[in-house]
Parts: C-alpha cells; sequence; structure tokens
C-alpha cells in the first residue's frame, strides 16, 4: 500500500519538477546553481562516507526501541537489529548526504539542529559542513545513539552534541540550550501530528533566514497534509519540495513562492 502511495506521489512530483530554466526567483536560482548542482568531490566525502562503510559491515546486534510502536506489555517496542542493517535503511543515501553538505556549507547557519540522529549519518555530512556551526542532534535510542556518537568521533566532528532522549521530552531542552536557530534537519517519527509540532517549536527560535529540511514529506497522506500546512505558514517565505525531503526558507524579505524542483 505505502509503495503505491509513494509511486504515485513520485509520478505526480515528476510530472510537476521544474529545472533552472523555469525558475525565475534569483534566490531559488542561486540555490539551484550554488548548492543543488555543483559536484566537485570533497575531501569530507571521502572520510564520512569511509566512516558510513564502516557501519554499513557492522554485523553486531543491538536492542532498539521504536518510539513508533509499542506493546501491551513492554511499552514501546523493543527488537535485535544489526548496525549494518539500520546504517543501509535508515541512514541517508550518499547524494541526499552530500545536498545536506553543500546547503550547509553554502548558508552558513550556525546555530543547528537535528532529530532524528540513528547511528549518525546524517549528523557527520551536517557537522563536517561548517565546522564553526554548533549542531545539537537528538535520538531516543540509546544502543542506537551510541553508533552516531561513534561516528562523530571517528570523523573528529567535534563541534556535535548527541542528545538522547524522546523527541517530545527533549526537543524543548536542545532548544533552550541552542537558544536560536538558524537550521534544522527533521528526520524522525514521521507523521502528521508530531511533525507540526516539531514545527511549532522550532519556528519560536528561528532567527530570520532559517532554514529547515522535512525528510520524507511524500511518506504517507498523512506527512503529505503535513507538508501542506507547513508550506501555508505565516512565518514560512520560500519552500521547495525535492520528494525525498522539502526545504523550507524562514526569510523574510523573500516574497512567498513554492517550488517543486527536479533533484
Ligand atoms: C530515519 S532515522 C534517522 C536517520 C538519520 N537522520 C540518518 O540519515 O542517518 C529516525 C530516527 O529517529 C528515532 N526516533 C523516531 N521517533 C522518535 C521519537 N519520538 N523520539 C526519539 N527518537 C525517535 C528513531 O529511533 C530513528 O533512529
Amino acid at each position: 500500500m505505502k509503495f503505491f502511495f509513494m509511486a504515485w506521489s513520485y509520478l505526480k512530483y515528476k510530472l510537476k519538477a521544474k529545472t533552472k530554466h523555469a525558475v525565475h526567483s534569483p534566490f531559488v536560482f542561486d540555490f539551484i546553481t550554488k548548492v543543488m548542482e555543483p559536484h566537485t568531490f570533497k575531501e569530507d566525502y571521502a572520510t564520512i562516507e569511509k566512516q558510513v562503510q564502516v557501519l554499513q559491515r557492522n554485523m553486531n546486534s543491538i536492542e532498539t526501541v521504536d518510539f513508533g510502536a509499542t506493546t501491551a506489555n513492554t511499552g514501546y517496542a523493543r527488537r535485535l537489529r544489526r548496525v549494518s542493517s539500520i546504517a543501509k535503511k535508515a541512514g541517508i543515501p550518499r547524494k541526499q548526504g552530500r545536498f545536506l553538505y553543500r546547503l550547509i556549507e553554502y548558508y552558513q547557519p550556525e546555530k543547528m539542529l537535528e532529530i532524528g540522529s540513528s547511528v549518525g549519518i546524517s549528523t557527520m555530512y551536517q557537522a563536517k559542513a561548517n565546522p564553526a556551526a554548533r549542531l545539537i542532534s537528538i535520538e531516543g535510542c540509546a544502543s542506537t545513539a551510541a553508533y552516531a556518537q561513534e561516528s562523530v568521533s571517528a570523523v573528529n566532528a567535534d563541534n556535535v552534541k548527541v542528545l538522547i532522549g524522546q523527541f517530545e521530552h527533549v526537543l524543548p531542552i536542545a532548544l533552550l540550550e541552542l537558544e536560536q536557530l538558524d537550521y534544522a534537519f527533521i528526520d524522525g517519527n514521521h507523521n502528521y501530528s508530531s511533525t507540526l509540532a516539531y514545527f511549532e517549536l522550532l519556528k519560536q527560535k528561528a532567527r530570520n533566514g532559517a532554514v529547515f529540511v522535512f525528510h520524507d514529506i511524500h511518506w504517507s497522506p498523512g506527512m503529505e497534509r503535513a507538508w501542506e500546512v507547513i508550506k501555508s505558514s505565516e512565518e514560512v517565505t520560500i519552500t521547495i519540495d525535492l520528494f525525498f525531503m522539502g526545504l523550507v526558507f524562514l526569510k523574510k524579505e523573500l516574497t512567498p513562492q513554492h517550488f517543486i524542483l527536479r533533484f
């Protein structure tokens, strides 16, 4: 069912997605040419992707907690999973990781937040892109978070703090600690109400010019509805739908406009 939903959504996206030749906004044209298009190889990619390989080859089994599923007796569902399998299934693909790297490298956000570290694949790309920035990355499953911590140490990303706890509980703490926000990557608990609840909290701390990246905006009908609500929010000016993720710019001086771009 999910497969058919996503396939249908992808088809609609493909039919609507534009290239830079159909974009008249100078801000978005700049985004396409400076963030989306460059494909120069970077030393950091090699460092990060070596650690990704280490994770993808790690056959250790760890007990993970799934905050999206509960059981009658034990609270949240727990299951044994191989680190290799988590890295391959939950981790962001290389193309998207490199895109996040370029996004951060170009806009240079200083106060960054990640909701959903897993084993730290996206965390590494984001942290290495701007070593002068501070990144707090939140993960609920402690045994998974231990690998995120190990990954950021392996690539010498010392600007990251991995915060363990349920998003609902620790997000306000992370925001208090960061004081303000220039960038957020929301990659966990993908459902309508949680996504909008996180967005409400993030908005309150956003500095002008902040960019939020929502992963899996076409994952389910609920996520697509959440994306529409986010797009129509008063503080949001430019939005960019890249199918696997949606970007939201909170930059007052821009005229509100919504784009669907070929990724
Ligand atoms: C898709 S994975 C993140 C992948 C990671 N950003 C990457 O690309 O490498 C989502 C993570 O969010 C965590 N998670 C989901 N719901 C949560 C919640 N309510 N509180 C805390 N963690 C949660 C899961 O344990 C999982 O590790």
